[in-house]
Parts: structure tokens; sequence; C-alpha cells
């Protein structure tokens, strides 16, 4: 994470020192250094430029507006899995011919709205889903271009949480189902089959699998062709992993040598579907320390970020580092719980961490946030959801202002028999 260093002493984000932001804009807080995110991006779209490509980048792992609209000037489409998704992504300026609507729960709503904006195809995952698609777009008098998710049956070797490539996970049509799926999709009038999708999981740290996932794909295809199909589009999802700590997961390049001798030949244009590998490292969530507590057998350091900031320590187990804004200077650590103010025991940032000695008021930054970060936070315990920003140089530009307490009842009534 280059964009963010110590300089004098203080963690800054590109030029941009942490307790500035702090200063004008409260914690906690989500930042995302613009360097970085276009060095991500850059990375990854140059490494696959000897095929003909487009980056679909996961909206789900961060669908700010503003950052979203970055990605689109830097030539990126959208990977979406709601209508909602659909709705940023248009109002951020993502092309529709670059759209693709993954998720195996489409409602007819969001079908319709997808097809009136003309993306550029669904990633179907049963035959139901696929009926249905043909009745909307029946009733629309257009065509759906579809690809088929196939669920190659290949473990990522990732938390079971965000695998999906499995036999038991919820996604996608086996392989051995595919063909039949095809011949339905080809009797159905108002659909066409344009591609095939797979994405196995989150997070891969080996190349293998990405491979033996395509492969598998790719002989599907070959089937495809003999019966008719007319594939052009191969998608290969997203799931490239990021270090948070130790690992060690390949780069975009190593991932294009891989990956791009298998489909240089077949005339068809590549999709991928990228989200931590942009966001995660371009991004922390800075929060600030309110309390030292002796536990019973435990030391706890309060921070005023919580789960419902940043959720995926509690749910997923995951490691995020944390560093003190100023530097520390002792050489001392302490092993602690850092932990936020909900209620709940599953609320903490980190567990049995060595850190410096911290003190009230001190200033924390939780590393690699920027992915599944700010988008899975709520407002449990009634707690305004934090504002995020991007640093650009020594520019501070709010991509979210904080929530306020009227945000947090908006919509909210109470009945006229209790008034
Ligand atoms: N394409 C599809 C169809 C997906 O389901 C996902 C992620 C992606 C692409 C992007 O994967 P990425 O490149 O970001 O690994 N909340 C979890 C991650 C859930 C991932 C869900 N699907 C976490 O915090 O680790």
């Amino acid at each position: 994470m280059s964009d963010f260093q110590y300089k004098n002493g203080e963690l800054h984000c590109e030029d941009v020192a942490l307790s500035r932001i702090a200063k004008e804009l409260g914690t906690p807080c989500y930042i995302y250094s613009h360097a970085a995110l276009v060095r991500n991006f850059r990375a990854f779209d140059s490494a696959f430029q000897s095929v003909p490509h487009i980056v679909a980048f996961a909206m789900k792992s961060n669908s700010n507006i503003g950052l979203l609209r970055l990605m689109a000037k830097e030539g990126s489409g959208a990977d979406i899995v709601s209508g909602g998704e659909l709705y940023r992504a248009l109002k951020a300026g993502v092309p529709p011919s670059k759209i693709v609507f993954a998720g195996v729960g489409k409602n007819r709503e969001e079908i319709r709205y997808a097809l009136s904006t003309d993306i550029l195809m669904f990633n179907v995952e049963s035959s139901a889903e696929l009926r249905a698609i043909d009745e909307v777009a029946a009733e629309m008098g257009r065509t759906a271009r579809v690809a088929l998710r196939i669920n190659p049956d290949i473990d990522p070797k990732t938390h079971p949480y965000i695998s999906t490539g499995l036999k038991k996970s919820k996604f996608g049509i086996s392989a051995d189902r595919a063909l039949e799926e095809f011949k339905l999709a080809s009797s159905l009038k108002h659909i066409e089959v344009v591609g095939v999708h797979k994405h196995i999981g989150s997070q891969l740290t080996d190349i293998t699998p990405f491979v033996d996932a395509l492969k598998k794909v790719l002989g599907l295809v070959e089937a495809l062709k003999t019966q008719g199909s007319n594939i052009r589009y191969i998608n290969i999802g997203g799931g490239l992993g990021i270090t948070y700590s130790d690992e060690a997961p390949p780069q975009p390049h190593q991932l294009a040598a891989a990956i791009a001798p298998l489909v240089r030949d077949l005339k068809c244009m590549l999709i991928m579907e990228p989200g931590r590998v942009i966001v995660g490292n371009a991004g922390l969530l800075m929060t600030r320390v309110l309390y030292n507590k002796e536990g019973e057998a435990k030391r706890f350091v309060i921070v005023d970020a919580a789960m419902n900031d940043l959720i995926r320590p509690s749910l997923y187990g995951a490691y995020h580092e944390i560093k003190p804004v100023h530097e520390a200077t002792g050489a001392k650590k302490h092993q602690v719980d850092v932990v936020g103010p909900v209620c709940e025991s599953g609320d903490f940032l980190a567990k049995d961490r060595a850190m410096p000695d911290v003190k009230p008021g001190d200033l924390l930054a939780v590393m690699s946030a920027g992915a599944y970060g700010f988008v899975m936070s709520s407002n449990y315990n009634s707690r305004p959801r934090v504002p995020e920003v991007l640093i650009k140089g020594g520019d501070i530009f709010v991509l979210r202002s904080r929530e306020t307490y009227e945000d947090l009842v908006r919509g909210e009534a109470i009945p006229e028999f209790l008034q």
C-alpha cells in the first residue's frame, strides 16, 4: 500500500496527513487513494492487453458513485447484482454496453430495468431464471443477451462464505446440465446465448483454480459450438486475492499469462469482474481510540469504529492490519483485542493483536478496507454510516458525507393510531 506511508512519523494518504482528514471530517472515516485506484485498475487492464477484453469492475466491492465514475473514466464496465447497483452504475456514467448482471435471484422489475437500459448481458444462473428473462423480454418486445453461468465444481481454497464454484453452492449451472440449459435457452424466442460465465470465489491466492475452472468452461464452449452456439463472450469472473497480511497472491500479469493463451484463438471477448484487487488495498478505515480497558482476562482497545462499519473481521474472521496513525516510538507491544462500541461480543476489528501502546484520542488506520468495507456497513445500533473520502495528491474529496440522526429515521413512520 505504497500510497499510504509514514512521512515525518505520521501516516499519510498520498500527500494528506490522516490527522487532517480526522480534523475536517471526524472519525470513523473511509479513505481511498486516487493514485492507488488508478494504478490497480490499469495494472489489471493492461495485463490483458493481448486479448480483446472488458474489465467489468465488481461494484459489490465498492459501489460509491464517485469511485465508480473514476473506474468508468478509466474504461471500466460494471459487474452488477441488483437493480440498485444498475442505478448506481448508470448514475456514475458506466456505459450499459459494458454492464453484466449476475446473481441467483434477479426479480422481474430488475430484469425489466436492465433490459430497458440495454445492458450487455445477464449472467444466468438457472432455467427458472432463463424463463423469467424470456417472459419479461417478450413483454417488452426485446431479445435478452445472456451468458450461462457455469458452476465448474472447483475448490478455490478460500473462506467457505466466499466460495461460489462448488457443487454445493447456490451459484451457477453445473457443467453436466449446461448443454440441457443451452437447449432450453435456444428454444426461447427472446433469449440469445452469447456467452459463458464462471466465478468460483473471492480472495483466491493461487492461479491453479482459475485455470482449472476456465479449462472446464472452455471444454463446454467446444461442446456448445457443436450444438450451433454462437458464444462470443467468455467471462472468467473476479476473485483475485490481495495481501492483507502475508498472503502472496498472483499479480494480474501472472494471471493474464496463465489465462490469455487459453482464450487467444477463440475469437471471443474476454470479460473479467475484478473487485477486491482494484479497491481492497486502495482504501483504509480510520478510527479513533476511545478507551483502554483492562478486562479480567484480556486487554481491550475500544475504538469508535465497529462491526457495523467494517464487518469482515466479525463475519469471516478476516485479518486487517491496524497501524497507529502516529508512528509508535516505543518498541513495547501488548496483546489486545481492538473492539468497537456495538453491543455484541462479535464486535471486533482485531483479536489477540500485538499493538503498541495507544491512548484515548489516538488515531488508528485499519488497512486494506477499500473492498467490502463501506458497502457492507449498516446502521446497527443506530450508528450513522461513516463518510468516504477520496484523496488525490494534497486534496480531499468527500465521496459520501457522514449520515445524520435524521438520516437514520428517514422513511420511518409512527402509525396514526399511536400519534
Ligand atoms: N463476480 C461475481 C459473480 C462475484 O460474485 C464476485 C464477488 C466478484 C465478481 C468479485 O470478486 P472479487 O474480485 O472482489 O474477489 N464480502 C466478501 C466477498 C464476497 C464476494 C462476493 N462475490 C469479503 O468481504 O471478503
